[in-house]
């Protein structure tokens, strides 16, 4: 092959340099811009770490306060965007009026074109963090037929959304805050992954110099894969099929045949614990003893534990990845399975965008344009078509 290195899928190729999420796959380690994954699930807030990825470092008080009020100046939808929701059918897959609206937010907001400008750049993902959330909601609401509750500012982040979809149709309903910050929690967790699929297409696309919205709609549909971001959807039914813990041990058979996957189980990068998987697996405890226990729980880990047991996953080092355990949060949250990909991508925005910033302040960074190994035939001439 020459000069030119053969790496598929690029498992062992570095295709930028990157200050902001670091893993240690066989340690089990997740840190953002420095900071442990535990500490920020911990003591921080989904809005705080997506500042911390984009800026690089901890907000101040003051500088918290201006950044949680810009995001809050940006929570409603443009016109046009309401009424392309509402042009969906409503049993739509909420990942295509996902990668509709936010690639139709590029024609609302055209001068988001001029990615040079950074106070343009910024702007943009002010209004892409705070409508993003909207979105899910109203895509919800449009679903179920009902009208849409605007958004609250008063509230925090998690706790609008939750408000803003209503699950409960209830006259004054007010948000559980248990379940407020349970969701925030997982926000944080799925905030940022280094160079994972959906991320190498932000760059990848980004690195055209298309807007910010463009690149962001092509890295939604990126996460809207099975092997992805659908993971936890596919996760949730399986379960569901499984139907009962003593129907594991089959199942496990079923996996190790070839017949179908673990979902929720292996990753590229981590060949230990997922430390995401570890807090949100104590997360699933807590919103449980909140709502009502989940049946579906008891599958997951009786899954987890004879999974853990067994040669065939031991020799491949597959272990609990980060969609393992959040669909069984976001179900006792009432979301819809089919919303799950959606909360995976509403937090990855804040990670997907401080990427994209990188990449355009880089001055390595050209426009992306891997290589190939040509194997197909050699030259020939055309026939016509009825010589054939
Ligand atoms: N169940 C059963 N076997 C598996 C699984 C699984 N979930 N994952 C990997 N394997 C086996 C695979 O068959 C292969 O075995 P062999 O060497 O005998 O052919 C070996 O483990 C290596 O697998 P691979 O497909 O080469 O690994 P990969 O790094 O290309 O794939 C993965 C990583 C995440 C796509 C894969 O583990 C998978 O499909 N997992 C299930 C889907 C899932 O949970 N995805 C969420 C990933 S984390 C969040 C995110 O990125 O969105």
């Amino acid at each position: 092959f020459g000069l030119m290195s053969y790496d598929p899928a690029f498992m062992n190729t570095a295709a930028c340099v990157s200050r902001i999420t670091y893993i240690d796959g066989d340690k089990g380690i997740l840190e953002y811009r420095g900071y442990p994954i535990e500490q920020l699930a911990e003591q921080s807030s989904y809005l705080e770490v997506a500042y911390l990825l984009l800026y690089g470092e901890l907000p101040s008080k003051e500088r918290l306060a201006w950044w949680e009020y810009r995001i809050s100046r940006h929570l409603f939808l443009h016109n046009s965007l309401v009424e392309l929701i509402q042009a969906f059918r409503y049993d739509a897959h909420p990942m295509g009026i996902l990668i509709s609206s936010v690639a139709a937010m590029s024609t609302l907001y055209p001068e988001a074109k001029n990615i040079h400008d950074p106070a343009v750049r910024e702007k943009q993902i002010w209004r892409i963090i705070g409508q993003i959330p909207t979105i899910a909601a109203f895509a919800y609401r449009h679903r179920i037929g009902r009208p849409f509750n605007l958004p609250d500012s008063s509230l925090s982040y998690t706790a609008n959304l939750l408000y803003m979809m209503d699950y409960m149709n209830q006259r004054d309903y007010e948000v559980n805050p248990v379940l407020a910050k349970a969701l925030d929690v997982l926000f944080i967790l799925h905030a940022d992954h280094e160079q994972n699929c959906s991320t190498s297409v932000m760059r990848s696309v980004g690195s055209s110099h298309a807007d910010p919205y463009s690149a962001l709609s092509a890295a939604a549909a990126a996460l809207y894969g099975p092997l992805h971001g659908g993971a936890n959807e596919a996760v949730l039914r399986m379960l569901q099929q499984i139907g009962h813990p003593k129907n594991v041990p089959a199942f496990i058979e079923r996996v190790k045949k070839g017949e179908t996957r673990l979902m929720g189980f292996g990753h590229r990068v981590y060949k230990n614990y997922d430390p995401r998987a570890k807090i949100i697996r104590q997360i699933a405890h807590e919103v449980f003893a909140a709502t009502a226990a989940n049946p579906l729980l008891d599958i997951a880990m009786e899954l987890e534990r004879v999974a853990l047991e067994d040669e065939y996953f031991i020799s491949r080092k597959l272990y609990p990845n980060v969609d393992f355990y959040s669909g069984l949060i976001y179900q006792a949250l009432r979301f819809p399975i089919e919303y799950f990909p959606f909360l995976f991508a509403i937090p990855r925005a804040s990670g997907w965008l401080a990427q994209w910033l990188e990449m355009l302040d880089d001055p390595e960074q050209k426009i992306t344009r891997p290589r190939q190994i040509y194997l197909g035939h050699a030259r020939r001439d055309y026939v016509p078509v009825d010589q054939r």
